[in-house]
């Protein structure tokens, strides 16, 4: 039995060796404070599963890890305004000794005691997607990159309006912004607005609400629900007999689904379709942008961000810095390294060829 859990062991190790390239020293000494051996739990906590891209993470996680030769402990904050379970399921993950803390936060904000613990014992913290806030114990942010994300969506409304409405010198649009306990929501709605904000001021564009402040904007929990509520009051109360919606920035999928068929209720897909905009590329979305009925997504692929994250782990327990390509975050208190990935927009005329390394999605354009 004895002999046969050393095996285990050893195969394991060499196995992560062969992984991260690193040398016996650091890879399999448990001793060395600077690295961890194979085997090592790997905390993986992530927010409530508000988009699909969650729900992948958490099985890419649990599948790379686990092939990494770590032993992966993933869990999701159990559903909404839930950000102090989330607490207690990262507090949990360093009572049981997690070397790494891989972090996609409920709260941007609610996690600093956790971090800082984690730091106490040694272990490692990595901002995943969201970065953790005003906390000096964060050591690495891996995400796509936020702001260009907004960018790419704040572009796709004005180029999408102009192909869609040819005879329009203005444009009525709503603006929509996610869970204000995201710090990615203000990112998604800063790097919109330096877009959109020239074309408001000059009067291009009119947000008929005059809601353009993002307090006014924010979908609670990323909730389908309350943007479709939304969108109700905003439809009933501005758009009222012959005026005309042009667009809606969306910062994603689910909550531009959830904008449709509130457009769609209210009679205003007709003439012409408004354009609204998206994020996460989710299989649900992609056939109604190849109808036309969304116009735009962002392909963030989680297959190659949580990979970016375990090759992250890899080297840390290889006793190294991780790789970063990127300025760093400001959280707030400190500039936390980073590596960003280059979101890309996506809409019916670019959809098959962006997909064409995900089968599941590129069926979906034919
Ligand atoms: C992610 C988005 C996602 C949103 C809601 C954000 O932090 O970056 O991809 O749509 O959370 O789940």
């Amino acid at each position: 039995m004895r002999k046969i859990a050393i095996t285990t062991v050893a195969i394991a190790g060499v196995a992560l060796m062969a992984l991260s390239g690193c040398s016996a020293r650091n890879s399999t000494s448990g001793s060395d404070a600077s690295g961890f051996k194979a085997g090592s739990i790997i905390g993986v906590a992530l927010p409530d599963k508000t988009s699909e891209n969650w729900v992948l993470a958490g099985k890419l996680f649990t599948d790379d890890l686990t092939k990494a030769g770590f032993k992966p402990d993933v869990l999701y904050a159990p559903s909404a305004n839930t950000a102090s379970e989330q607490a207690n399921q990262i507090s949990t993950m360093n009572t049981k000794g997690a070397k790494v803390l891989i972090i996609g936060a409920f709260d941007g904000k609610q996690l600093g005691s956790q971090v800082k613990d984690a730091h106490t014992n040694g272990a490692k913290v990595i901002a995943y997607d969201r970065i953790i806030e005003d906390s000096k114990d964060v050591d690495y942010y891996v995400a796509y990159n936020n702001e260009k994300v907004g960018e790419l969506q704040g572009q796709a409304l004005l180029d999408g309006m102009k192909s869609r409405f040819p005879d329009a010198k203005t444009y009525n649009i709503e603006l929509f912004s996610g869970a204000s306990t995201d710090p990615n929501a203000a990112v998604f709605f800063d790097g919109a607005m330096k877009i959109l904000q020239p074309k408001i001021d000059d009067g291009t564009l009119k947000v008929v609400s005059g809601q353009t402040k993002i307090d006014q904007t924010q979908t609670t929990g990323w909730l389908a629900a309350n943007a479709q509520t939304r969108m109700d009051t905003l439809l009933a109360g501005n758009y009222s007999g012959s005026t005309v919606l042009n667009g809606v920035l969306s910062p994603n999928d689910t909550l531009a689904r959830a904008i449709i068929t509130s457009i769609q209720n209210a009679g205003k897909d007709k003439p012409v379709m408004p354009v609204v905009t998206g994020q996460d590329s989710e299989a649900a979305s992609i056939p109604l942008i190849m109808s036309g009925v969304q116009y735009s997504t962002i392909n963030k692929d989680t297959t190659k961000l949580v990979e970016q994250a375990v090759s992250m782990v890899k080297q840390l327990a290889a006793g190294k810095k991780a790789t970063t390509n990127s300025p760093a975050t400001d959280n707030g208190s400190v500039k936390v390294p980073t590596y960003y990935l280059p979101p890309q927009l996506v809409t019916k005329d670019n959809a098959a060829e962006s997909y064409k390394n995900n089968p599941t999605l590129e069926a979906l354009t034919k």
